[in-house]
């Protein structure tokens, strides 16, 4: 997805908006959209082809509102449009579509493994795949960022979540297929077969994975999962099955994405690059404001529990509403000068990472991943330029890349 509303302020026709279409994000200006909906439809329905409708909740507080709210907005049926009223066979099972208090207790158990603690205490493991996605980099060669970055999150949730090696690339493809399969760079038939076969494979390995365990006790998140007690009885097979995608889904499809537009927007503003490279203590306010500026999970979508007012619309009980939060990050209310890149940036409040009682759970793990591997390109590149076209992944919930190619000038070893 593009990460600048565009040098001309497009004009937006608001009765032809489709924020549903995949090819908006590949090929359009989200950005502007979202600013024209910000400004004069901020809570709007829309209407497919199919009768399906949804509601869109683009300014923060609304945003926030939504997904802070578990009374009035359950995300037991559902919490991406790809699945729009179709029922969610994870609800009340898989963590990120149960609602409080039942949510809390599966929560609690996958932090002790992915609290800002014990990631803290396991630095180690993100060691390796910080050296695997700078290798190709320090060839000062052309390369595509955006293949590279894929695999970077694989390489640490398949040592967090006890995975073998050998399996991490198509796990990695995998998920992207689960969540783009109207992108050709990663459709396997039709974009409905796509998902379905993504989704059956996936749930296929964790099952299988899951059986060939035993019983004996281990330190990593299915470990930790096959511990948990919820309502006084272990999680039943489906139910670690659910979280385990989850958990593997939430590191792949976001992580590589906020690599990709950091990097991107340093290319694009190299006095910053320049400026966080020479001082450390900027370093976690630029992968803040990474985050803010590439937003990679796009929306998450909510059904209201009854009827609710909001932004001057009444929304019923049952309708869905999504809660964008990549245009959330841009709202002018509440940052100066939203579609400014600015790495000291202060406060920062984004929600990249959502907010109320869902808020990410991988949260310390992606910010400690994200600041160690940019501590090591500042260290090692000089700088980083482009190096061919890029294409934008076709999705309306990752904003995202399918190809970035890059190439960095690496410093004069000391
Ligand atoms: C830059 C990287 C990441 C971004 C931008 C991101 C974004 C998000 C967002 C916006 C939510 C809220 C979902 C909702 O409200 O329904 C979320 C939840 C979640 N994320 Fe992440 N995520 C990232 C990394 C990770 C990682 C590394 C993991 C794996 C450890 C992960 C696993 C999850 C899970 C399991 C949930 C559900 C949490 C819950 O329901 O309490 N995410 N993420």
């Amino acid at each position: 997805m593009r990460l600048s509303p565009g040098e001309t302020h497009p004009s937006v026709d608001l009765d032809r908006i489709d924020l549903w279409d995949a090819r908006l994000y590949s090929e359009g200006r989200p950005h502007a959209v979202w600013r024209a909906l910000r400004q004069q439809a901020p809570v709007h329905r829309q209407e497919l082809a199919d009768g399906r409708r949804f509601w869109s909740v683009v300014r923060y507080a609304d945003v926030c509102r939504v997904l802070r709210d578990h009374e009035d907005f359950t995300s037991e049926r559902g919490t991406l449009l790809t699945a729009l009223d179709t029922g969610d066979p994870a609800g009340g099972r898989m963590m990120a579509a149960t609602d409080p208090p039942r949510h809390g207790v599966l929560r609690e158990s996958l932090n002790r493994v992915l609290s800002m603690k014990a990631v803290e205490a396991r630095r180690d493991a993100l060691l390796k795949p910080i050296d695997r996605l700078l290798a190709p980099l320090l060839t000062g060669e052309p390369t595509d960022l955006a293949a590279a970055a894929m695999d970077f999150p694989m390489d640490f949730i398949g040592t967090f979540m006890g995975l073998p090696e050998a399996d991490w690339p198509r796990l990695a493809k995998l998920t992207t297929m689960a969540v783009a399969p109207e992108d050709a760079d990663f459709q396997e038939g039709s974009a409905p077969l796509t998902l379905v076969s993504a989704h059956h494979e996936l749930f296929e390995y964790f099952s299988h994975q899951l059986s060939a365990r035993g019983t004996t006790p281990t330190d990593d998140l299915i470990g930790q999962l096959m511990t948990t007690r919820l309502d006084g009885s272990p999680l039943d097979h489906e139910t670690i099955v659910y979280n385990c995608y989850s958990l593997i889904l939430g590191a792949n499809v976001t992580t590589p994405h906020t690599i990709t537009g950091l990097v991107q927007a340093l290319m694009d503003h190299p006095t910053a690059y320049a400026k966080a490279a020479a001082d450390p203590s900027l370093l976690a306010g630029c992968v803040e404001e990474g985050l803010r500026w590439s937003s990679p999970a796009s929306h998450f979508m909510r059904y209201a529990t009854r009827d609710v007012d909001l932004g001057g619309q009444r929304i019923r009980a049952g309708q869905a509403v999504a809660a964008w939060l990549g245009s959330a990050n841009r709202d002018e209310d509440v940052f100066t000068d939203p579609d400014v890149f600015d790495i000291e940036r202060r406060p920062n409040r984004h929600v990249a990472f959502g907010f109320g009682p869902h808020y990410c759970v991988g949260g310390a793990l992606a910010r400690i991943s994200l600041r160690m591997l940019f501590e090591r390109i500042f260290t090692r590149i000089e700088r980083v330029e482009p190096a061919g076209d890029v294409r934008h992944l076709a999705s309306n919930f990752v904003a995202g890349v399918t190809s970035m190619p890059v190439r960095a000038v690496p410093r004069d070893e000391p």
